[in-house]
C-alpha cells in the first residue's frame, strides 16, 4: 500500500477497517454525503444528472456512488463514475457492494488520489467528490490539485472534513477514565479540525476564493445499530493507540469505559454528535 498517513492507529489501518467500515462508522459519513448532495450539489449550478461524469475519490467502499444511489432518481444518475481508492480491500468492497447498482457505468479502481496523472486525463470530470478522507492525506495539497486538474472547466469538487469527530472525544473520554495521567490519542492532520484549514489548503490548490463556498453540517446519531457500530470501533482494534502503555487489567476495563463515555456523550448531545466542514468549489 503507498503512503499511509503516519498517525493512524494501525500500519494497514484502512486494509483491516474495510470488511466493517460502514457499520463501525455508524454510517456518518454516508449521512452526510447524502444530505450535502440533496441539500447543496442538487440545489446548485452544477447538479449531477445523467450527462455528468463523476469520480469518488479516496472512496473507501463506495461511500460516494452509494449516496448518489440513494438520493438520485435512475434518470438522473451520472453516465460514468469513478470510484478508486489507494487501499486494494477497500476497492474490492465497493465493486462488491456496487455490482448490482443501477449505475449505468462505473469503475473501481486501486489510484492515489494525489497522484491521478497516469489514469486520468485533464478536464476529465464534471464533478469530484472527497468525502471524509483529506485528513488522512500525506498531501492534501496534492490531492486537491488533482481534483482541479481532472475536473472540467465549470465543473464542481466537493470535499468534507470533520470539524467534531465523535468517536475521538469518546476515546479521549475513555482513557481519562482509565490512566488519566497517559497521552490522548493522536487523531491525523487535527489542523483540519479548525475553520479555515479546508478553504486554504483548497486556494492552494488552484481553486479561487470567489469560486468556493463553505457549509457546515451536523448529524447526531441516535439510532441503536449505528451506536452499536460506533462503540464496535472504539472498542477494538482500530483504537489500540488509545491503550497504548495499558496493563492487562486496564485493557479488560476498556470497553466498560467506552460504554460510559457514549452514554454521556448521548447525554450530553441527545445522540452521538459529528460535526461537518464542507467545501464545494467550482473550477
Ligand atoms: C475515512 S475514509 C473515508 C472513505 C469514504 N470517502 C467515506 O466517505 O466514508 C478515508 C479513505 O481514504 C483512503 N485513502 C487514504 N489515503 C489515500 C490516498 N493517498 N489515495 C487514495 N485513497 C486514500 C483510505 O484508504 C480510506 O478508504
Amino acid at each position: 500500500m503507498t503512503s499511509q498517513h503516519p498517525h493512524l492507529p494501525l500500519p494497514d489501518y484502512f486494509s483491516k477497517f474495510a470488511s466493517n467500515y460502514v457499520r463501525q462508522t455508524g454510517n456518518a459519513t454516508f449521512n452526510i454525503l447524502v444530505e450535502v448532495i440533496t441539500e447543496n450539489v442538487q440545489t446548485s449550478a452544477n447538479p449531477i444528472g445523467k450527462d455528468s461524469v463523476v469520480h469518488d475519490t479516496a472512496a473507501g467502499p463506495g461511500i460516494g456512488a452509494a449516496a448518489i444511489v440513494a438520493r438520485l432518481p435512475s434518470s438522473d444518475l451520472p453516465k460514468e463514475m469513478l470510484v478508486s481508492d489507494n487501499v486494494a480491500m477497500m476497492v474490492s468492497a465497493a465493486r462488491e457492494s456496487l455490482i448490482a447498482s443501477p449505475l449505468p457505468h462505473v469503475d473501481c479502481k486501486e489510484l492515489d488520489s494525489q497522484d491521478l496523472s497516469s489514469s486520468v486525463p485533464d478536464n476529465y470530470f464534471t464533478h469530484s467528490i472527497n468525502n471524509f478522507s483529506i485528513f488522512t492525506f500525506v498531501r492534501p495539497i496534492g490531492a486537491l490539485r488533482e481534483a482541479y486538474r481532472t475536473l472540467r472547466p465549470g465543473g464542481l469538487a466537493v470535499v468534507t472534513c470533520w470539524r467534531r469527530f465523535a468517536p475521538m472525544f469518546i476515546v479521549h473520554a475513555a482513557q481519562k477514565k482509565i490512566r488519566p495521567d497517559l497521552p490522548l490519542m493522536p487523531t491525523p492532520s487535527p489542523e483540519f479540525y479548525k475553520e479555515g484549514v479546508l478553504q486554504n489548503v483548497a486556494e492552494e490548490s488552484g481553486f479561487a476564493k470567489e469560486d468556493i463556498t463553505m457549509v457546515d453540517k451536523v448529524l447526531v446519531i441516535t439510532e441503536d445499530e449505528n451506536i452499536a457500530g460506533l462503540t464496535m470501533l472504539m472498542s477494538g482494534p482500530m483504537m489500540s493507540k488509545a491503550r497504548e502503555g495499558y496493563t492487562e487489567e486496564e485493557e479488560l476495563r476498556w470497553i466498560d469505559s467506552v460504554r460510559q463515555s457514549v452514554k454521556e456523550e448521548i447525554e450530553q448531545f441527545g445522540g452521538v454528535r459529528f460535526e461537518a466542514y464542507v467545501l464545494l468549489a467550482t473550477k
